[in-house]
């Protein structure tokens, strides 16, 4: 049996959760889903479900992750041994390893983007062009599959690295950086002409948007955006230590993940409005609208646009790697501590999977878009089974795992450090509230609703 590595500090593991917390879900997926279910309302409904819903599954997670110090599989064997809980292990493997695959293809992107950045091939080109460009470079055969290669490659070399090295070295530079950026650009983005409207799309809700669909889109981006149903979590905190805080952690990285994800909305919304793009462009989103700003800036400065554009492209690809790592972490630590196998191979497998998955979630915006399933391309379809409903499946039985199987004192004894974290003794009753009621029920109505209407 491996021995299991452990972060540093307690800082290492809170910026780990942050770091796979914040991803490509806040900069590129929250603001095209703003975008294309009407605004305000979205975030309104968004953010309940991330409180209400959400936020006790990262409990149910770490509580499970830190009490049995193992992957996903190992620690249903260890909590509930002989049960069919054995299958929850594998769904949440299962699932990360799919993300990652079609993650990976928008961390390609990244890369590309960088590489313009790099070689100033945004400077001074006019809005449309650049919104040309994306089409033309997400449709083409090998650019994409190319660069989505070099993507996945990063992550699997960073996973080989081990957590300490690859996962801890990161997220600890990196996280802070992406906080600073982020609020120069959606500030510069807010005063641009012509920007009050994309700022207006943000705070003024039509509620006649609201929809089921809508409803279970915005439930599906709350885990995704916090990277929970899929035992990302639990596997980290099965590498905290005992005298971590689990309240305290899963609030700090909540708050972090929807500070995060608004101020990208920021960033990007206004500056949509201001391009004269479309809000429900899609996934092109972010990548068509940033170097348009970045342009903007250039005109006062004209270095400027060159030097923010690859600082900003840098900080998507880094932010992005952050969470692909905890995705495939999880099928590694599945793999070495399960099947026995060593780090390589493990790595090995996991990365050879999301390579090949990627490749035609990649094609499905060119070469396979005429393939179809359930009316959506390859990538849209592995995009909504996991967010909307693999995560939500896999949090709903977190929940009830903890809510139901376990032992109320268990629980208690592990959320509160054996009773001697006073706030978290005091919030227990309501968090038991909401694990035990409020999200199971939340959940299953909003995919009851979603399938009926
Ligand atoms: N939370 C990540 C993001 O917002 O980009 C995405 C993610 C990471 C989803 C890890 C799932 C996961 F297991």
């Amino acid at each position: 049996m491996k021995e299991r590595e452990n972060f540093g500090s307690r800082f290492a593991v809170i910026m780990a959760m942050a770091g796979s917390a914040i991803g490509l879900g806040n900069i590129w997926r929250f603001p095209y889903m703003v975008g294309e279910y009407g605004g305000a309302a979205f975030i309104i409904v968004y953010i309940l479900a991330s409180f209400l819903l959400v936020l006790p599954i990262f409990f149910a997670e770490t509580v499970i992750g830190r009490r049995s110090r193992s992957n996903t599989f190992g620690a249903m064997q260890k909590l509930a041994p002989g049960t069919r809980w054995k299958w929850l292990g594998l769904l949440t493997i299962v699932s990360p390893i799919i993300i990652l695959s079609y993650y990976s293809v928008v961390g390609g992107w990244s890369v590309e983007y960088l590489f313009k950045a790099l070689a100033f091939d945004f400077t001074g080109v006019p809005a449309d062009e650049i919104h040309e460009f994306f089409g033309r470079f997400i449709s083409s055969a090998w650019e994409p599959i190319l660069v989505h290669t070099a993507f996945v490659a990063m992550v699997g070399g960073i996973v080989l690295a081990g957590v300490k090295k690859g996962i801890e070295k990161f997220t600890k530079v990196t996280m802070p950086i992406l906080f600073v950026l982020i609020v120069v650009i959606a500030v510069y983005s807010i005063t641009l002409p012509g920007a009050g409207k994309g700022v207006e799309y943000l705070l003024k809700p039509d509620f006649s948007k609201m929809s089921a669909g809508m409803v279970a889109a915005a439930m599906g981006q709350a885990f995704f955006s916090l990277s929970l149903g899929v035992g990302t979590i639990l596997t980290y905190a099965s590498y905290m230590r005992k005298d971590e805080n689990i309240l305290a952690s899963g609030v700090g990285t909540a708050v972090s993940d929807l500070v995060f994800a608004v101020l990208a909305g920021f960033a990007v919304m206004p500056a949509v409005f201001a391009a004269g793009i479309a809000p429900g462009a899609g996934p092109g989103l972010v990548f068509e609208t940033l170097p348009f700003i970045f342009n903007k800036m250039g005109s006062a400065i004209p270095w400027l646009s060159a030097v923010m554009a690859i600082v900003f492209f840098v900080t998507i690809l880094v932010a992005a790697l952050t969470s692909a790592i905890s995705m495939m972490e999880v099928g590694v630590a599945y793999l070495t501590e399960e099947k026995g196998m060593k780090r390589v191979g493990a790595t090995l497998i996991v990365t050879l999977f999301a390579w090949v998955v990627g490749i035609l979630c990649s094609l499905s915006f060119g070469p396979l878009s005429g393939v179809r399933l359930l009316g959506n391309s390859i990538f849209d379809f592995l995009d909504k089974l996991c967010s909307n409903w693999l995560l939500p499946a896999g949090g709903l039985l977190f929940t009830i795992f903890v809510g139901w199987k376990m032992s109320r004192s268990d629980v208690f004894d592990e959320f509160t450090n054996g009773g001697t974290l006073r706030a978290n003794v005091r919030l227990f009753k309501v968090v038991w509230f909401l694990l035990r009621y409020v999200a199971p029920v939340g959940i299953v109505v909003v995919f009851a609703t979603n399938l009926l209407m």
